[in-house]
């Protein structure tokens, strides 16, 4: 059994609300599902950020002051299939830039495809995949003396709140050196008619993917959870740009879970809240920077102005 994911789920369940942090959705069937949120015509953060990729990687490569006749490290947190980076990669191989490509990710299987896809399409590019923690992985990194380029995309950074968000960059600071810098892929705050749909998908693809972690409950704490007296309810506040994940009770009902002997009950409408996606804005983004060390040095956007990767540097 996960002990850490037990104790998760046991506190976040007695809170009020009620609550179960986002990392657990991917399991392995939640990495597909979120594969098939990624092509879902509403989510359209993926696309927007793999514009930005195939039409402004060499201004950002020009942003980023790298070197070609100096080595750097491109490093990127939660590379996943690096499907977007890729495109990047290219442009900096065809531009013959030096450097060494370190994913970092939890799933061993990520990394083999993304081994096998640079393989394939960029056979100048040394890839040193490495699965683990992502301060641990800095950390050790920290030795070698090449300048680094840090690529946390997508929009993960919105899964954390403001305050967290900010000791994170604080901890990535402390890993790194003087003049590395951080591509950092956000969602911009925007209309709600354009947000919610995002986590609300007409082929239900995003529900699927809040339900499966009642289902990963079922199935590895040996968990009675009825699929269908739960459901899908996603918020978005446009005020505070922060889009709220959560699965409602629709009826009063108590579910044990064997495993963890742990009985929880809920009343009708009660909600357990699974994840937060938090939109950016320019002074957002100061605020979470602010007592770090990252200052902003530049923002690229899609032609939409729906996402943004912005430059930052220590
Ligand atoms: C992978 C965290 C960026 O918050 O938009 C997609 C996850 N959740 N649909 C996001 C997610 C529901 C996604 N991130």
């Amino acid at each position: 059994m996960n002990k850490i994911f037990a104790k998760d789920i046991k506190e976040g369940l007695s809170q009020f609300p009620k609550q179960i942090p986002s990392k657990y959705f991917y399991d392995e069937r939640g990495s597909s599902l979120f594969s098939e949120i990624m092509k879902q015509p509403e989510y359209y953060l993926t696309n927007a950020e793999l514009e930005i990729f195939q039409l402004k990687s060499k201004e950002i490569i020009e942003q980023l002051k790298v070197r070609k006749d100096t080595p750097f490290e491109l490093i990127e947190l939660g590379a996943g299939d690096g499907y977007k980076t890729i495109e990047f990669l290219k442009v900096l191989e065809k531009e013959q830039y030096q450097y060494d490509y370190i994913p970092i990710d939890i799933s061993q299987k990520a990394l083999d495809q993304i081994k096998s896809t640079v393989a394939n399409q960029l056979p100048e590019t040394t890839i040193y995949p490495k699965k683990g923690d992502y301060f641990e992985i800095l950390h050790d990194l920290k030795k070698s003396s090449h300048p680094k380029v840090l690529f946390f995309l997508g929009s993960n950074i919105g899964n954390m709140k403001d305050e967290l968000a900010n000791t994170f960059l604080k901890r990535l600071a402390e890993n790194l050196s003087k003049g590395d810098q951080l591509l950092l892929g956000v969602d911009l705050m925007k209309s709600k008619s354009i947000i919610y749909p995002a986590y609300n998908d007409s082929k239900g693809i995003t529900s699927a993917f809040n339900l499966n972690l009642l289902e990963r409950i079922n199935r590895e704490f040996d968990a009675n959870f009825d699929l269908l007296k739960f459901k899908h309810c996603p918020e978005y506040d446009e005020e505070l740009g922060i889009a709220k994940s959560a699965i409602q009770s629709m009826d009063k009902q108590s579910v044990e879970i064997k495993a963890l002997d742990f009985i929880v009950h809920f009343e009708a409408g009660e909600m357990v809240y699974t994840e937060i996606s938090r939109k950016y804005s320019n002074s957002i983004l100061d605020k979470i920077c602010s007592g770090t060390e990252w200052e902003i040095k530049g923002k690229l956007t899609d032609h939409r102005g729906y996402f943004a990767d912005y430059i930052l540097e220590i």
